[in-house]
């Protein structure tokens, strides 16, 4: 197996392979002044497993350009086969038609890339893993919830209260909440599908002078965590924090969300970020060894 490091996951792909203990290949990439990307592996793939670790985080379109080049020069040059790490699986949250005459853009994007030549892919915390079965070959996904509520152990929380933002992401809670060891539960979240616009109402908690940790897959706009911790602290909480796998933080989400009263934001290295925290390595080396041997 070759480790391919993605420009958009140099840091993460340089671990994971230490951890595997295999060969990185670096990538030369460069954009021409056109706009257009260009790349080139800069070690032997032929003959082997070439596994690319590549997230899609913004700028999206560009990372997305540059893992289809990627793999299409992996199969060029011998690759037997090859498997794209996604850490933030860009597009998935438009996973179905809301409103007519929209396109269902995950699906588009997994077509391309099995054009280009990946033939499985390994995603962390998608935003909903029934996407992909839709998938024209194997896609994997991965949680590292588990992984975000060890650190928060670690760091003395035990026991603090583990609170998704809406319902659908309740599964997301309890987790979290196995690894706390404290309660869990969920708020009632509406988008408005044409403002963006986020509104919550809370659920049957009792969060009165409780360590709340509000976890999610993502914080964007950080629009959910200002709205969720508002009603945190009208309920009387004692103190909000923000955990999620990809931290995006697009804007000013950070001081929103530290203005909105949450003491600390903690996200993964799926999105390299000051608020990355807690690295993925350690579960994708683990998923690829399983993978490699199952
Ligand atoms: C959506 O349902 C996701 O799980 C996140 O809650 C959402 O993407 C966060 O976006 P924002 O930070 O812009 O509110």
């Amino acid at each position: 197996m070759k480790i391919i490091l993605g420009s958009a996951s140099k840091e993460l792909g340089t671990r994971i392979a230490q951890l595997l203990c295999v060969e990185p290949v670096s990538v030369f990439s460069k954009t021409f002044p056109d706009g257009e990307s260009y790349v080139r592996l800069e070690g032997s793939v032929e003959g082997e497993e070439a596994v690319i670790v590549q997230t899609t985080s913004p700028p999206q379109d560009v990372r997305l350009i540059q893992l289809a080049l990627i793999a299409d020069a992996a199969k060029r040059n011998g690759a037997k086969k090859v498997t794209a790490i996604v850490p933030y699986l860009a597009y998935a949250r438009q996973d179905k038609i809301f409103l007519q005459g929209e396109a269902i853009s995950i699906e588009a994007i997994a077509r391309m890339l099995k054009a280009a030549g990946i033939d499985s892919l390994i995603t962390v915390n998608v935003h909903q893993e029934k996407v992909l079965e839709k998938f024209p070959f194997p896609a994997r996904n991965i949680s590292a919830i588990p992984l975000l509520a060890e650190h928060f152990k670690e760091k003395g929380l035990k026991e603090a209260f583990a609170l998704a933002p809406d319902k659908g992401a309740i599964y997301i809670a309890e987790q979290a909440m196995k690894v706390l060891g404290g309660e869990c539960g969920y708020l009632e979240k509406h988008r408005d599908r044409y403002t963006g616009q986020v509104s919550v109402e809370k659920g049957e908690f009792n969060v009165k002078g409780k360590t709340v940790i509000i976890f999610d897959d993502i914080i964007s706009t950080g629009g959910t965590i200002v709205a969720a911790a508002k009603i945190l602290h009208e309920l009387g909480v004692g103190k909000v924090y923000a955990a999620c796998v990809h931290p995006l933080l697009v804007g000013d989400a950070e001081k929103r969300i530290r203005e909105a009263g949450v003491e600390e934001i903690v996200g993964t290295d799926s999105v390299p970020s000051l608020v990355s925290k807690v690295s993925l390595a350690p579960l994708i080396a683990k998923e690829l060894k399983e993978f490699q041997s199952g």
